[in-house]
């Protein structure tokens, strides 16, 4: 491949001189079908509660989120992910109600579902919004017991298949669970459910804000390194994902985004499927705060999104969603 030039005949910067040249050759983009919107709920009627760890994301109740979704149609967004902030006396140490069909994902399913059908919705498979020591699984001997574990979550996703839910999409990190999954699914004629796995989760300090968000922060016991991946590892990311695919993964995800976009290109590279970024709660407000403050300006969204886009992914879970739809549209 023959990428040189010689100077002065070639001067990279003729094509950097108006906004219409630059657009013109331009290599990557963003647009309204990049997006995936994260909705918290929360208990409760007319309620829209800001969290204070993520300036500018509330939670609603049930009632309010059709507004949102609404509001995400509008603006062509193509799919939205539900997480709940689940009451502390709902929780205990199975988490049990991640099981019961009038839980807050599965009546906002419902809802969503009735009134809404030209938009995709995503859920969670993972035990932390319901536990009451905050981990994604069943704890044994003070460790996250994989195959009981399992044993939940494949009934969690066939519940939340049968409420409705499009994209199913374990975040737990145990091993086998997308198989699991898709067998259950099959099993009960819910062939085209979609599985997104996070494939590639890392323990990450990144994801305090969102914690506080679903109010399983301060109930976590230690950390989840021994089911959530080291970020020192990339070959790692490899194999689980690997895995996944065989399992029946029809997307794989990586988490955080931009501490990892190496490893979304890696996969991007080595299998071709597609692959979703998830910019967390702590990029987020990084960078929400770092605008309010001043320090950077309001093209890092965009900058930061772009990135992405950049490393290969198709789409991206970020809380800037509405607000960058909004830019991308005026563009
Ligand atoms: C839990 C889950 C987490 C996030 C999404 N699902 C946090 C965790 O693993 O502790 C984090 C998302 C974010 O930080 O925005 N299974």
């Amino acid at each position: 491949m023959k990428i040189l030039g010689k100077f002065p005949s070639t001067r990279l910067r003729r094509t950097r001189k108006k906004d219409w040249v630059r657009r013109l050759v331009s290599e990557n983009n963003l647009s309204t079908d990049d997006l995936i919107l994260p909705i918290f709920i929360r208990d409760g009627k007319n309620k829209i509660e800001k969290i204070k760890t993520m300036p500018g994301i509330n939670r609603y109740s049930i009632d309010k989120v059709n507004k949102v979704v609404e509001n995400a149609c509008k603006k062509k967004i193509p799919l939205i992910a539900l997480f709940p902030y689940t009451p502390n006396k709902k929780k205990n140490n199975i988490g049990t109600e991640a099981l019961n069909e009038d839980n807050l994902v599965c009546k906002a399913l419902r809802s969503i579902k009735k009134n809404f059908n030209e938009i995709g919705v995503m859920c969670d498979v993972a035990l932390d919004p319901y536990t009451n020591h905050g981990h994604d699984g069943i704890l044994k001997d003070q460790d996250v017991h994989n195959d009981k574990t399992l044993e939940i979550l494949k009934k969690q996703s066939l519940l939340q298949a049968q409420m409705g839910c499009d994209i199913i999409a374990p975040s737990d990190m145990m091993d086998g669970r997308v198989g699991v999954i898709r067998k259950i699914l099959d099993k009960n004629n819910f062939e085209d459910t979609k599985i997104l796995s996070y494939a590639v989760k890392y323990a990450s300090n990144f994801y305090g804000p969102f914690r506080d968000a679903v109010g399983s922060n301060k109930k976590l016991k230690g950390n989840k390194k021994s089911y959530q991946m080291d970020f020192k590892n990339c070959n790692e990311a490899l194999r689980e994902v690997g895995f996944d695919i065989k399992e029946g993964a029809d997307m794989v995800m990586v988490k955080p985004g931009m501490p990892y976009l190496d490893i979304i290109k890696l996969i991007k590279d080595n299998f071709k499927i597609p692959v979703f970024s998830y910019q967390v709660s702590g990029e987020y407000s990084l960078i929400k705060n770092g605008i309010k403050n001043k320090l950077i300006n309001n093209e890092a969204i965009l900058e930061s999104l772009i990135s992405f886009k950049r490393a290969g992914s198709s789409a991206i879970i970020t809380y800037f969603a509405l607000e960058i739809a909004d830019k991308i549209k005026n563009n």
